[in-house]
């Protein structure tokens, strides 16, 4: 609910667990009151509209301390702003003798007026039209401000989910005036949190370690975690937790959160003062920004997903998991309800492809209960290994000589739904697009083009790029019957010269997001996969438009316990796709069993990537009693809540559940990454359940191992995890019985 008192112009933001408010003061300022969980006991609907003594003291002084709802550049020039503008004339007359020092910049926003409504929308939000699981209309404050001298007019957006305790923020700036406007700095909310909320929980990494998790405390001064790139990067992710050291943990403590819905070059900036207030800039990168509002122009920026949670770590990401499952991944309502078991051949077969070659692993793999089969890279153009063919998207005659279409039929038949992988963005400078169009990279003239992988970015700044990539795209969707396409994205930018300029680094996401859009409205039935050499695209903005992500390539089971906890943290099981590949990692060149490896990729969207043909008849029967139970599972790890019990980072294993809504039916998962705890690990009582009802544990084949109350398994856990070796992970399925 959305409150505002004309008495003291004070705005309330009411949530289901907390309370975010602001104020105007007597100039104008709009000023940051409060963020938090509501105390125990406070009525719901009571909103804040006392005197605000913190943020009234320091009127008098420098504004360091004043907590700007959106800070700019001027009055605040020492610290972080979340909006840099030039102006390029001063609109009034000038005192005798004054001079105008040309450009001018400075910022200074007053309060204008605002506005309830329900239909807003952040910039690129998506535009496919698919509904989410949740439709329901949203409130939005739009809060107006504007300078009172300069024809600047930015609009502050909240948009509410009351029920996660989440606030969705953008602004829009608009050119009131006859000159442009040059926007040097521009975030997509200015935040501020309690005094001393100075722990950062964030992930870092490169490829094949993604999601690296990682808590530390802010300095004194800045701290920024973000990605100079045009798609989301592995570098990190765009997404925190922030807490006061020592009074948060897994499941206990006020936890504030955020989380981009960008793929572009972003930034997340913690700045500590003196004081330690703690306040963030969190939006557009200000690396090589730049953004010319025409007279009359707007721009929307998109939106930064925040919340607080009163239960620590855990329901930050399930407030964050809810919010992704509800109102962000399209859900068509004739779509499938859960993710199905996928095969891709990438691991099995690399560049090797053949007709005979994937038909014979598709009857493998739908004999084993496979329901989506993908032809990875290594099927188009001159694509016979990674050095040519990027940008020629039609079927190879060389590998494919009757065409694809023998292949989808079986695919078909067998029962299961074809998916191809694409690399839309890229072009190989051997490829026959790269000879036609070579001014149709990013480059600046005259400069070295730096290969990556022996490939290059397509401009996407260019609109007729854009086209022609949607075009190819659909031809191919309209000639095939393709289910499902693994959208991968295999190097950064350099050279990042483009006709767009430095809007290029918008634009780039913009034409994706726009491509993939089209796409889903001319395919209805299409599921994508976002890919960037694995984790590297992966944010609430590509879950608007993707059924799925890859999260890492690295397949190692081991590795892979640590990179799904830290993914965990902000993104939810059902996107994360996570396959069964072989006993010796490709990547890590390690070892892992069977079990374990099964273990860790039934926690998302379970894939098998294992060569078949190098399986024996009773591996095979393994593999195919896992999917069986993967799909009684499935249900609960794609749609539950999901409590971490014990984190790899602390234990050596990783310890979760996933528990249905109704807590009738929950999924319990034990992976040992290491025995620096020797063999006598603590047992991981549960969380979540309903205390009265009693549970049946049941293991793959049906056995029931053990049997209690919600309660009981909450106070002790489950028996048995303390084993080495091979059953160094486990899951199990609890079923509510009615005895
Ligand atoms: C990237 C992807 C892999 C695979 C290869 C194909 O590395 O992350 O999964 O698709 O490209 O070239």
């Amino acid at each position: 609910m959305i409150h505002f008192d004309p008495a003291t112009r004070t705005f309330n933001l009411l949530l289901a667990a907390s309370v975010y408010a602001m104020r105007v003061d007597d100039e104008g300022r709009l000023l940051h009151l409060s963020w938090g969980p509501r105390p125990a006991g406070a009525p719901a609907d009571a909103p804040l509209t006392g005197p605000g003594f913190e943020i009234f003291t320091r009127h008098d002084e420098l504004p360091l301390t004043l907590r700007y709802e959106f800070s700019t550049f001027g009055d605040s020039a020492l610290q972080e702003v979340g909006l840099k503008a030039q102006f390029q004339s001063l609109p009034q007359q000038m005192a005798p003798g004054e001079a105008p020092h040309l450009p001018i910049r400075d910022v200074r926003l007053r309060y204008a007026g605002h506005e309830i409504v329900l239909d807003a929308e952040p910039g690129l939000a998506p535009t496919h039209g698919q509904p989410t699981a949740v439709a329901s209309p949203r409130e939005t404050l739009r809060l107006r401000l504007s300078d009172p001298v300069q024809p600047l007019e930015v609009t502050l957006c909240y948009r509410l989910t009351p029920e996660h305790d989440i606030i969705e923020r953008w602004v829009e700036v608009v050119n009131t005036g006859s000159e442009a406007i040059e926007v040097e700095t521009l975030a997509f909310a200015t935040l501020h949190f309690p005094n001393g909320t100075n722990e950062l929980t964030s992930v870092s990494g490169w490829w094949i370690r993604e999601f690296i998790a990682a808590r530390e405390r802010l300095p004194a001064g800045v701290r920024s975690i973000e990605q100079k790139t045009v798609q989301t990067g592995h570098y990190t992710n765009p997404f925190f937790l922030l807490n006061r050291p020592g009074q948060a943990w897994e499941e206990t403590g006020d936890v504030y959160f955020g989380a981009l819905a960008f793929s572009g070059a972003w930034r997340i900036a913690f700045e500590q003062l003196h004081t330690l207030d703690v306040r963030c800039q969190a939006g557009y990168n200000p690396f090589d920004f730049g953004l010319t509002l025409a007279a009359g122009e707007r721009h929307v920026t998109p939106a930064v997903v925040l919340g607080v949670s009163p239960e620590g770590w855990g329901g930050a990401s399930r407030r964050l998991h809810a919010f992704a499952l509800e109102r962000v991944l399209p859900m068509p309502s004739d779509g499938p309800a859960f993710r199905p078991v996928l095969y891709n051949s990438w691991e099995a077969t690399y560049f090797d492809l053949t007709l005979e070659g994937q038909t014979a692993l598709a009857r493998k793999a739908a004999a084993l209960g496979v329901e989506l089969f993908c032809v990875d890279d290594g099927w188009f153009g001159g694509r016979r290994d990674d050095h040519a063919g990027l940008g020629d998207w039609r079927v190879s005659p060389d590998v494919f000589p009757t065409g694809l279409d023998p292949l989808i039929d079986e695919v078909h038949r067998l029962g299961m739904q074809f998916g191809l992988w694409v690399e839309p963005e890229m072009v190989n400078p051997d490829s026959d697009l790269y000879r036609a169009h070579p001014d149709w990279v990013l480059h600046f003239a005259g400069r070295p083009r730096t290969e990556s992988r022996y490939q290059l970015l397509l401009d996407f700044g260019r609109p007729e790029v854009v086209g022609h990539i949607y075009t190819l795209l659909h031809d191919l969707l309209e000639r095939h019957a393709i289910d499902f396409i693994k959208w991968d994205m295999n190097r950064y930018a350099t050279e990042p010269g483009s006709v767009a300029g430095q809007a290029i680094w918008r634009q780039h996401t913009a034409g994706v997001y726009a491509v993939m859009d089209r796409l889903r409205r001319a395919f209805p039935h299409l599921q994508i996969e976002s890919c960037a050499s694995g984790g590297g695209r992966i944010d609430l903005g590509i879950l608007g438009r993707t059924d799925q992500v890859w999260t890492s390539d690295n397949t190692d089971a081991f590795d892979r316990i640590r990179i799904q906890e830290g993914y965990s943290l902000a993104y939810p099981a059902r996107a994360m796709e996570a396959w069964v590949t072989h006993p010796i990692s490709h990547q890590t060149g390690l070892p892992s069993p069977l079990s374990l490896r099964f273990d860790v990729a039934m926690r998302g969207g379970l894939g098998i990537g294992s060569n078949l043909n190098e399986l024996s008849e009773a591996e095979l029967a393994d593999y195919a009693s896992y999917i069986a139970f993967y799909k009684r599972l499935r249900p609960v790890v794609q749609g539950g809540r999901l409590y971490r019990l014990q984190r790899v980072e602390e234990y050596g294993a990783s310890v979760i559940a996933y528990v249905a809504p109704d807590r009738r039916t929950a999924v319990y998962s034990a992976a040992v990454a290491s025995y620096l705890q020797g063999w006598l690990r603590p047992p991981a009582p549960l969380r979540g359940l309903d205390p009265n009802a009693v549970y049946r544990v049941v293991d793959r084949h049906g056995v029931e191992v053990y049997r209690a109350s919600g309660f009981e398994l909450m106070m002790t856990g489950i028996p048995g995890d303390a084993a080495r070796g091979a059953s160094s992970s486990r899951t199990l399925l609890l079923e509510a019985t009615d005895q």
